[in-house]
């Protein structure tokens, strides 16, 4: 059994774009000493760990051996090999979404992270965005909830569509803001540029009446990460970006005339929620290293991971046969 542990001994796998986000926010945590990075691109790499004063290694097994935990941040393909040594060799991961690109690896994984009792979380950082985590306490009775996340292309995520690169975000906040279960669901989209999706919309109904329509594209010329709820009292805007909420409620609409003759109606109210803003990705790490030490249980679990990339998986499929049609 490892001594319990202080400052955890952290390392990177996978510094490119996502990667550098972890390394940016580890690299400040007073709680995590730095162990070193590996990426593919050793000379890349090895610049890296030159700016931020840590060891680019050879390989990513030499730089396991020396660590607590790491977070892996390769290209998604590659998720299920690298974690799984990892915590064979007894170190928590944090890798990022989606897990892995079949339920089966990722139910492997999750087995052995139980076996092993090691913390297994899987980035999805918009659970740490501040609006989303004060969202659960506004949304009781949700009747239709529409999520947009609309990007612009990039080169950089090849391996997988628009579902596993964007929308799974909306599935994993959505599915575990409505506490219904979830009786049927539907996908549409199309491929454009490639042998994925790059335009989707995911219709999920829930028992007791709640639907959600879920839409992303990578093919936006606007880009926008907004989430709105209707309730009976009132409608929710939730913007991911500015981590902002409004609540919108219908007006009186009396008429009153004021002193000096004007007549208006009150159409409706406005309220702005308070939200405790922090930058997302350092509350995961943050959670993360809680969990680690027995100090919080972790928000994002095996269990709810599962679920979620089925309904991603299942609906690549459902897209997939529609655009052979
Ligand atoms: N949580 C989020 O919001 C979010 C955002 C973007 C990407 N991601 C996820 O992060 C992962 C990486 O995406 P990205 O956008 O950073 O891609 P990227 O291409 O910018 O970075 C991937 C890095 O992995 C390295 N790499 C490739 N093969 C490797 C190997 N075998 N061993 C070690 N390193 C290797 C590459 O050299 C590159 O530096 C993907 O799984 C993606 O889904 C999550």
């Amino acid at each position: 059994m490892k001594p319990p542990i202080e400052k955890i001994k952290f390392g990177i796998i996978g510094v490119g774009h996502m990667g550098s986000y972890h390394l940016n926010v580890v690299s400040a945590l007073p709680t995590h000493e730095l162990v070193g990075i590996f990426d593919a691109r050793l000379p890349y790499a090895k610049e890296k760990a030159e700016l931020f004063d840590t060891t680019a290694f050879e390989t990513y097994e030499e730089l396991v051996a020396k660590c607590d935990a790491v977070t892996i941040a390769v290209p998604t393909h590659l998720h299920f090999a690298i974690a799984k040594y990892a915590l064979e060799k007894g170190v928590h991961v944090l890798v990022e979404k989606p897990i892995t690109l079949n339920i089966k690896e990722a139910e492997e994984l999750i087995q052995i992270a139980a076996q092993k009792k090691l913390i297994l979380q899987v980035g999805h950082v918009e659970r740490f965005n501040g609006a989303v985590m004060a969202l659960a306490n506004i949304v009781t009775e949700p009747l239709l909830i529409q999520t947009r996340r609309l990007h612009p292309h990039n080169n950089r995520i090849l391996d997988v569509g628009v579902v596993l690169d964007l929308l799974i975000h909306d599935i994993d906040i959505v599915l575990n803001l409505v506490k219904a279960p979830l009786i049927k669901h539907a996908a549409m989209g199309s491929l454009v540029t490639g042998n994925h999706e790059d335009v989707a919309v995911i219709d999920l109904q829930f028992e007791g009446g709640c639907i959600a329509t879920l839409t992303a594209s990578r093919l936006s010329q606007y880009k926008e990460r907004t989430l709105t709820v209707t309730q009976k009292n009132n409608f929710v805007i939730l913007n991911y970006g500015a981590q902002e909420i409004e609540i919108h409620r219908q007006g009186n609409s009396v008429t009153v005339t004021a002193p000096d003759e004007i007549k208006y109606s009150q159409e409706s109210v406005v309220e702005r929620v308070y939200v405790h803003k922090d930058n997302p990705l350092k509350s995961e790490h943050e959670h993360f290293y809680k969990c680690i030490l027995g100090k919080e249980k972790p928000l994002v679990t095996g269990e709810t991971d599962l679920r979620t990339l089925k309904i991603a998986l299942e609906s690549i499929e459902q897209i997939k046969e529609n655009s052979k049609r």
